[in-house]
């Protein structure tokens, strides 16, 4: 797409995995024991629909305790990280998290989404351009879990900004988020920020009602999985024979989501016989709930230092900004 003057305002970098990487990744998975799906295949165009109607559930506390930070606090997280900045954000979701942030951040340069889903990738930058038209798109289709070079924006940035919302972090078991925030590190260079968001430790009830929704969107979400790879790679998963399950585990202090097999059964998977056993679960989502006090810790191992942070009032979720521990004079 070029603009009336002739340089490029997007420009999209495509790292998309292969199907076979993909369908490699996801047998090895039902082949393991305990039996695992990486969660981050929930989001195909009915995955992501349906986890918009998530975060309009009343018991979804998260989303709306994110944006009530990024619209309450929207001056001083703007003045904490300044002007100029790049902003690289990992997974690009609806884009109204963006919209808040973007509008909190006084003349950003520039916005590199990195999506695995080309087609959320391209819809979010379309709208995010109608709104802000001067703001250069950077999109990159692929997995923000692996290392790529962040797109340079053609006016240079003062620094980059990784924007990390959701509690996505929590999807992440501590060995595997330290290493994403080592590598958030690398990439926002010395003078750089990561504005995180983290669901805080609380009543366990509310966060098992977060998990299981009274009006079962979440289960639907979960069970898409297996939806999907039933269109995808040609599976015959039947639907009716697995169930949602979500416990807070309080020893690990995350939810732990799992699909049941409800009776012993053998599914075909892209040419392979998986066996289930009567109630053998496939683990499909873990939610890590933290403290400030621990993030940081954890943090701090990446090489990262715990700068500020933001809560909402009743201290459900915070936003959390992370800085190069020796930039720290
Ligand atoms: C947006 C990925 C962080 O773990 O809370 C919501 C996904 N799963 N309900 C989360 C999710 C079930 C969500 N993340």
């Amino acid at each position: 797409m070029s603009g009336a003057s002739g340089h490029h305002r997007v420009r999209l970098t495509d790292l998309h995995p292969s199907t076979d990487a993909i369908a490699d990744e996801l047998r090895q998975g039902l082949q393991a024991d305990p039996k695992w799906l990486p969660s981050k295949y929930f989001y195909d165009a009915i995955g992501s629909a349906l986890f918009e109607q998530i975060c309009a559930a009343p018991e979804y506390y998260l989303t709306r305790s994110e944006c009530s930070i990024l619209q309450t606090q929207a001056a001083a997280i703007g003045a904490a990280i300044g002007s100029g900045v790049l902003v690289v954000e990992y997974g690009s979701g609806s884009g109204v998290k963006t919209q808040l942030l973007l509008q909190a951040l006084p003349a950003a340069v520039a916005y590199a989404p990195v999506e695995i889903s080309r087609a959320a990738l391209l819809a979010s930058v379309a709208e995010l351009s109608a709104l802000l038209p001067t703001l250069e798109m950077l999109p990159v289709c692929g997995d923000f879990t692996q290392t790529f070079v962040v797109p340079q924006p053609q006016r240079p940035a003062q620094r980059t900004l990784i924007f990390f919302p959701g509690s996505t972090i929590g999807n992440f078991a501590q060995p595997e988020a330290i290493a994403l925030l080592a590598q958030m590190r690398r990439e926002m260079g010395a003078n750089g920020a990561a504005l995180v968001g983290i669901d805080l430790q609380k009543d366990p009830k509310v966060i098992e009602a977060a998990y299981n929704d009274a009006a079962g969107v979440t289960a639907r979400f979960t069970l898409n999985l297996l939806a999907r790879l039933n269109r995808e790679l040609g599976s015959n998963f039947d639907l009716q024979r697995f169930r949602h399950r979500a416990v807070y585990n309080r020893q690990t202090e995350r939810i732990e989501t799992d699909l049941v097999s409800v009776i012993a059964q053998t599914v075909l998977v892209d040419g392979c016989a998986i066996a289930f056993a009567a109630d053998e679960a496939i683990r499909v989502e873990i939610s890590c709930k933290y403290s400030l006090h621990g993030f940081g810790q954890m943090a701090a191992q990446a090489g990262l230092a715990l700068q500020q942070s933001w809560t909402d009032s009743a201290q459900n979720f915070a936003l959390v900004l992370l800085k190069p521990l020796a930039s720290l004079a």
